[in-house]
């Protein structure tokens, strides 16, 4: 509908964002260059496969983990690490409700109990006090969320565990080069994960990545992703169940390579991440709520996550965004859909062929019908995310501002 009284560019008017942003071209002549000398190779095997030995070295150039596991993605990552902890069938492990599938698959899977606290409204990550107020004797471990590449608060969160003798597994898969205080996530709890599917700051297509500095962890990372094999002593003779997570070399091949690109890709996402929210800053635009990142703090800009206050607009979230995308802004309304409890395989707890034998063990009360954490609730109905990519130029950055500020003053109430 064309309305002589906007400019919008969803109205006909003039778009805000009229520099191009170039097609990502993400693998290149490095990856090339290693597939073409693992196809020379006698195997494709990653256990000492020339590709994955790669990847694990550059690897620990950013993230000096002792013991590392490469496997087949972020979620079998996690699930490795919930598999290493080895705890008791109906054990709580907190985490957000706000993420992906993935930071619960393995949770469910090894018989435990995904607990949801609530996030803080201005980082989206785990809030400490929430995370408090849901630990019961059955508590075991933290899974920590750093969402859109904003750490969550590890100081906080460290002294819970700490209190609480809880685990923590950092679940990084979002937030390749973000650090907390000057050192990278994943280095504070006792397992991180990270992923390399399609969407992240680096790809593989898929992939994954499980580290620990912990010793009594350590050697096992590889059983658990590997069929519980012992590939270090040689010979099969599983001691537990576990599922097949290998990497393959093709994979790593790639991975290798885009991990020699990460401080450059990272970068480029902080760059322009800083740069977007630093003049979202300067037009305090009414109704737009910033997230907020601590100056002491690596944000890594997987993408920028802001929330309206609906109450400021004559529009629904949905309205604001099609008129910013109409801009030639890169946005999306919110993030996932809903919590995860929400989720029909929650709300219906039909884990395992339609039930949950857990609970029909006995060995749980959790009923996600009545879970509530009312800031996520929220957030995922008034959130707007903004994609950042090392393909944007700076006069990009700046229009899709400009194109924001068009939008909100266009709908304010
Ligand atoms: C926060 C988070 N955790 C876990 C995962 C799972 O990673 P993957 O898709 O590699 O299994 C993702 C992927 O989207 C994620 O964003």
């Amino acid at each position: 509908m064309t309305s002589p009284a906007s400019s919008l560019a969803i109205h006909g008017g003039p778009k805000a964002v009229t520099a191009v942003r170039a097609a990502p071209r993400r693998w290149g002549r490095e990856e090339l260059e290693r597939l073409t000398a693992m196809v020379e190779q006698p195997s494709l095997f990653y256990w000492n496969g020339p590709q994955t030995n790669a990847l694990l070295a550059e690897f620990r150039r950013v993230y000096p983990l002792l013991w590392v596991m490469p496997c087949s993605s972020g979620s079998a990552a996690l699930h490795i690490a919930v598999a290493a902890l080895r705890l008791p069938p109906g054990s709580e492990i907190i985490t957000s409700p706000v993420t992906d599938m993935g930071s619960v698959i393995g949770i469910l899977y090894q018989q435990c109990v995904p607990v949801f606290a609530d996030i803080d409204p201005h980082t989206y990550n785990l809030d400490p006090a929430d995370v408090r107020r849901r630990i019961t004797p059955k508590t075991r471990a933290l899974m920590v969320v750093h969402l859109a590449g904003n750490p969550s608060d590890m100081d906080a969160l460290m002294a819970i565990a700490r209190e609480h003798k809880l685990d923590v597994i950092e679940d990084c898969a979002q937030s390749w080069g973000a650090c907390y205080r000057g050192k990278p996530v994943g280095l504070f709890g006792r397992l991180a994960c990270y992923s390399l599917n399609e969407y992240k700051h680096i790809s593989s297509g898929d992939g994954g990545i499980v580290g620990t500095n912990d010793e009594t962890l350590g050697l096992s990372l590889t059983k658990w992703g590997d069929k519980h094999y012992d590939r270090v002593a040689g010979g099969r003779n599983p001691e537990t169940l576990s599922p097949n997570y290998r990497i393959s070399e093709p994979q790593s091949a790639v991975a290798a390579a885009q991990m020699v690109k990460l401080p450059a890709i990272v970068a480029a996402h902080i760059r322009f991440g800083t740069r977007l929210l630093t003049h979202l800053r300067e037009l305090a635009l009414p109704g737009v709520m910033l997230p907020s990142v601590d100056p002491r703090d690596t944000h890594s800009f997987w993408f920028v996550l802001l929330r309206l206050e609906l109450a400021c607009f004559r529009c629904t979230r949905e309205e604001f965004v099609a008129a910013l995308v109409a801009e030639g802004a890169h946005a999306v309304a919110g993030y996932i859909p809903k919590p995860m409890y929400r989720y029909p395989l929650f709300q219906n707890h039909d884990f395992f062929a339609g039930g949950w034998p857990l609970r029909d063990a006995g060995l749980t009360t959790m009923d996600y019908r009545t879970v509530s954490c009312p800031v996520a609730e929220a957030m995922l109905v008034d959130g707007v995310s903004l994609s950042i990519s090392p393909t944007m130029s700076d006069e990009f950055v700046d229009q899709t501002a400009t194109a924001l500020a068009k939008v909100a003053r266009h709908f304010a109430a």
